[in-house]
């Protein structure tokens, strides 16, 4: 059986000619070695008919797109540690060669960061060709398009390798946000007694995109934004706010309470969902004629458990906004009397939790204006991280699956029960609204799944 502690002693990326490779896993791989974390070899395959050289190319634009200047001393040992095999994933051929590459290398890291269509073939040619026993496999998102296939997709990883050899990617667990919302929520005794249905009165959670699917039109028209950002990303942070505190920090207790929420969660159906998209979509390259796919959703749902039973999580995701932005805001319900003056609708009153573009947390609160009167002015307390030792995402996560740490990675149960939750808003035929780019979405129609008193502002 695998051992989940012991480091990886090989990183071996199907898809490295691919444009995740160029724009995440390159990069993430050059901060790895200016580290010193990471040392053993990393080859690459894929069908392109490229040389070392060229795969020593693409390493360097790819970094030199992330970085502002490259560490010729810290390049040219990552250069010395990559490999390619040329390949068709069909042909077993292509394996035996992997195989000789690898040597006597017996614990590696396979990383496919490939279609889901092609993981079968690919883990098929890996345990054929022996190089599967004591391997580890890490998947890209998306995990599967609906339950029915995430479920099959499941079945043939396992059908080679047991679930400790098994990480799941959802990028954003690697975010230095979302480790902070997970550190400050139990690290702090402050807010546990406020943490639960009286005291909480909604939480709202904005991701907005300013661009739209930069050339991606062929790929997004099969996903949409429930399935490419709800699904796995903003119920991830979902998880993170609603869990009960786990006995230890240990994957598997982590990852027992964020599936307690996830069998909490009430399966949104049509009527909890308003579905947008943007004037321009269907002109985009890749795009169906006529698509009905949204680029925006807003939403409401419940966990209907003890802590949270009754209330709402607000969600609205969309490309096209008028800002790059992802946050939560929790919200607490207002004092029962107002003493002094009387502040009308609530605007403080809150925890903000800001994952992009800064990481921040805000407390919301209300104090009196200097002057002779009870008068009050609203203030928000920020805490503002300083990211300069930050990991980027896919640094933390390769990083993680290599040492065998299953913290951040989405286990087996998880990864079906979250298409439980959105199952039943997946394939929606009816048109969405359609909305001007730079605007908040279709916000008339989307009021009817939006907090009765209004979003709360954003801090952008
Ligand atoms: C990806 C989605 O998973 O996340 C993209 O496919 C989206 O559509 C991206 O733009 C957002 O990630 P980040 O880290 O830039 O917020």
């Amino acid at each position: 059986m695998t051992n989940t502690v012991q480091r990886a002693d090989a990183l071996v990326v199907f898809g490295v000619t691919g444009d995740l490779a160029r724009k995440q896993i390159l990069p993430a791989l050059y901060a790895m070695v200016q580290r010193g974390e990471l040392s053993e070899p990393v080859i690459g395959v894929a069908l392109d008919d490229w040389t070392h050289d060229q795969l020593v190319q693409r390493a360097r634009e790819s970094i030199a797109a992330a970085v502002t200047t490259i560490d010729e001393a810290i390049f040219s040992k990552l250069a010395g540690l990559l490999g390619y095999v040329k390949g068709d994933y069909r042909e077993a051929d292509t394996f035996a060669r992997l195989g000789q590459v690898l040597g006597t290398r017996k614990t590696p890291l396979f990383y496919l960061a490939i279609p889901p269509s092609m993981f079968e073939t690919v883990v098929q040619g890996l345990q054929k060709a022996g190089l599967s026993s004591d391997a580890r496999v890490m998947v890209e998102k998306p995990f599967g398009h609906d339950l029915a296939s995430a479920h099959e997709l499941n079945k043939v990883l396992h059908s080679i390798f047991p679930e400790e050899a098994l990480f799941r990617i959802d990028h954003f667990l690697g975010k230095e946000a979302l480790q902070n919302l997970l550190y400050f929520r139990f690290a702090n005794s402050l807010f546990e007694p406020v943490w639960n249905r009286n005291y909480v009165e909604s939480v709202q959670i904005t991701m907005a995109e300013n661009f739209g699917v930069q050339g991606r039109g062929r790929f997004y028209d099969e996903v949409g934004c429930i399935r490419d950002v709800i699904q796995n990303h903003l119920l991830n942070i979902i998880l993170l706010l609603a869990m009960e505190p786990p006995p230890s920090g240990a994957a598997e207790q982590l990852m027992d309470e964020k599936v307690q929420v996830l069998r909490s969660m009430r399966p949104l159906v049509p009527t909890d969902v308003v579905r947008g998209q943007f004037d321009g979509y269907l002109g985009e390259p890749g795009v169906a004629a006529g698509s009905v796919v949204e680029t925006y959703a807003a939403l409401r749902c419940y966990i209907d458990n003890w802590r949270w039973q009754g209330v709402p999580f607000y969600i609205r995701a969309g490309k096209q906004l008028p800002v790059k932005l992802t946050e939560v805001v929790v919200k607490l319900k207002a004092p029962p009397v107002s003493l002094f003056d009387n502040p009308g609708p609530q605007s403080t009153n809150y925890i903000r939790f800001q994952i992009d573009p800064q990481v921040l947390i805000g407390i919301g609160a209300r104090r009196k204006r200097a002057g002779e009167t009870m008068v009050g002015e609203a203030v928000e307390l920020d805490a503002l991280d300083d990211t300069t030792g930050d990991l980027a995402p896919y640094e933390r996560l390769i990083g993680d699956a290599m040492n065998g740490q299953h913290q951040l990675f989405t286990r087996e149960d998880a990864s079906e029960l979250a298409w439980t939750v959105v199952e039943q808003v997946l394939n929606l035929q009816d048109k969405p609204y359609v909305y001007q780019p730079g605007t908040w979405g279709p916000v008339d129609a989307a009021a009817k799944v939006a907090p009765p008193e209004g979003w709360s502002d954003v801090k952008s």
